[in-house]
């Protein structure tokens, strides 16, 4: 958190819809269908362990996609804020888009599509740009998988995302439906008296969360009204 002095710690949570005009799919916007599959029938490590290769072909399609795709100018505006901001971004998206779209601090709870692990080791990640396939296996002996998170399984990137949420000056939401814990629950870790934005095309239900502005939009358009409200935040005098 360097420059916290200077720059006002904006902090961002970002899930699906962000990358929506993008051209990838969101996970409720299609009734928990994603591409034909039910989501709780691959990400899991239950699924894993029944089908492996299918849980694997449904990831190397995901890579093949998000390797297509293009940061939109939600993800391009996000980085801009940096300029007047100090920025952390906490996505759930698996896909490298807010890279991509230039912004520096990118901390990804869900995992990344990028990266791969084995079985037998959860700390040692590898880059991949490929398919992952049964059989491919890591120095150690064990199956590559994706480097996902999986439902059932630990957050362990969660215990630094709330100490960042902790430190917000401003905290915004863009782009998730807020259902899938414990990653909704950060949202609860914003101080009290922050100020508070939440972008959605359809607002969700934000639990009675105080001092937040709703910016029912698209994320590209929401970004662009984001940015005139955290300009007029900074015109305001210090407090
Ligand atoms: N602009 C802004 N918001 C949008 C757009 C858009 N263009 N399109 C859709 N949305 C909103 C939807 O209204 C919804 O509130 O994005 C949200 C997407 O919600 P979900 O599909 O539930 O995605 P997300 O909240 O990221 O899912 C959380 O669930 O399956 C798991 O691990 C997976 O990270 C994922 C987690």
């Amino acid at each position: 958190m360097a420059n916290k002095v200077n720059k006002k710690y904006l902090v961002i949570l970002t899930g699906a819809g962000i990358s929506a005009e993008s051209g990838l799919r969101t996970f409720r916007d299609s009734d928990g269908l994603w591409e034909g599959y039910d989501v709780t029938e691959v990400a899991t490590p239950m699924a894993f362990e029944r089908n492996p290769q299918l849980v694997l072909d449904f990831y190397n399609m995901r890579r093949k996609d998000v390797a297509a795709a293009q940061p939109n100018a939600a993800h391009t505006g996000i980085a801009a804020l940096e300029k007047d901001f100090n920025v952390t971004v906490i996505t759930q998206n698996i896909d490298d888009l807010h890279e991509r779209g230039g912004s520096n601090n990118v901390l990804h709870l869900h995992g990344e599509i990028f990266k791969m692990r084995s079985v037998k080791n959860i700390n040692k990640i590898f880059d991949i740009k490929g398919d992952i396939n049964v059989g491919d296996v890591a120095k150690d002996g064990g199956q590559l998988r994706p480097h996902i998170v999986w439902f059932h399984e630990q957050v362990p990137m969660l215990e630094k995302a709330v100490e960042v949420v902790e430190n917000a000056d401003i905290f915004v939401v863009i782009g998730t439906s807020l259902q899938v814990y414990p990653a909704a629950s950060l949202i609860n870790y914003a101080p009290k008296h922050c100020p508070k934005f939440i972008i959605d095309k359809n607002i969700p239900h934000a639990f009675g969360i105080s001092n937040i502005t709703a910016i029912e939009q698209p994320a590209t358009i929401g970004v662009v009204e984001l940015a005139k409200h955290l300009s007029q935040l900074l015109s305001l005098p210090n407090e």
